[in-house]
């Protein structure tokens, strides 16, 4: 703790050195989330990269989000500590692959979740977060033929919420959220039963719960499907002392310091993504010393992957 203690500091002093902004995501290991200037999920991230005013963004999370800053903010210096900070989801569809697949839908407007690449975003009409992915299909006209991706969890979210029939969903998965099961669920359900749950969309449960909740078997008032920041959001809004939370393990850290007197399950203790672990302080710290690694986007794919018709 004491080594850590002197690392933040030293990476803080170098911060203001760089005039650099750390932005972490909700799953990154507490000590980053603590030496981080915000924390947030995916929408917040890339709010935040987008309006601040720094020289230079750290950004403590996975490739596709550094590169979401870089197009966002295409005069500030985006660093990444570890370039094997990918993502399993965003791997599961190339620029090649949408274009194929729009081929086969002429007329289809691209609804792209932010995990993705810069080059899938730049063949993207929009492009969603866990946070505000129902709003944007909502805002496409009913008769409109859409392709959704890559996730297939967030897609039949999408699907079920806003009742639409016409959205065709990319197969693609993130290997955490779908080895979160129904059992975990039950197991926990059993364990703790006045607990809340607070459940992702990419996870791959998120479908049986709903059906359990159409069947009786669950109270609709007892689940939750948000974003990470939603997630750290509702423990206020709650009446509910236990949370069972369903997604990856790095949020728990924010929720037990956010609601002190609540108290928090992991629906799975395996849920870790590799991804978001390797950042370590001293990578941070090597990163402003450095400034590297800068994550930049070809100018011409920026300006198409912000040229869609809403973006996160
Ligand atoms: P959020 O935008 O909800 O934080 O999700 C990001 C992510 O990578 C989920 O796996
Ligand atoms: Fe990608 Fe899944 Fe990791 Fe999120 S948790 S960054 S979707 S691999």
């Amino acid at each position: 703790a004491n080594y850590d203690q002197a690392l933040h500091e030293e990476i803080r002093a170098l911060a203001e050195e760089r005039n650099a902004v750390i932005l972490a995501h909700n799953y990154e290991r507490p000590e980053i989330q603590d030496v981080a200037h915000f924390v947030g999920d995916s929408l917040g991230l890339s709010r935040e990269a987008a309006s601040t005013d720094a020289d230079v963004i750290v950004f403590c999370g996975v490739h596709f989000m550094a590169e979401t800053a870089a197009i966002l903010s295409p005069e500030k210096i985006v660093l990444l500590p570890d370039l094997a900070a990918g993502c399993s989801l965003a791997a599961t569809i190339d620029g090649a692959q949408l274009r194929a697949w729009k081929a086969e839908h002429p007329g289809a407007v691209v609804v792209a979740y932010v995990n993705t690449t810069a080059e899938v975003k730049a063949e993207s009409d929009y492009c969603c977060t866990s946070g505000n992915a129902v709003e944007i299909v909502q805002s496409i006209p009913e008769d409109q033929e859409i392709l959704f991706l890559p996730d297939m969890f967030l897609g039949a979210h999408v699907r079920r919420v806003t009742g639409r029939k016409n959205i065709h969903v990319w197969m693609g998965e993130c290997h955490v959220h779908a080895g979160i099961d129904p059992e975990h669920i039950n197991l926990q359900r059993a364990a703790h039963p006045g607990a809340e749950f607070l459940i992702h969309p990419e996870c791959g449960c998120a479908t049986p719960v709903v059906e359990a909740i159409s069947a009786g078997a669950i109270d609709a008032r007892d689940v939750h499907i948000l974003s990470t920041e939603g997630m750290i959001k509702r423990p206020g809004d709650s009446p509910a002392a236990e949370f069972i939370v369903a997604t990856e393990l790095g949020i728990l850290h924010r929720l037990r310091r956010a609601h002190p007197s609540k108290t928090f399950y992991a629906a799975n203790d395996r849920a870790q993504c590799a991804y978001m672990k390797v950042t370590t302080l001293p990578k941070v710290r090597h990163a402003l010393e450095t400034l590297t690694h800068q994550i930049t986007v070809p100018e011409d794919v920026a300006a198409r992957a912000r040229g869609g018709r809403s973006s996160a």
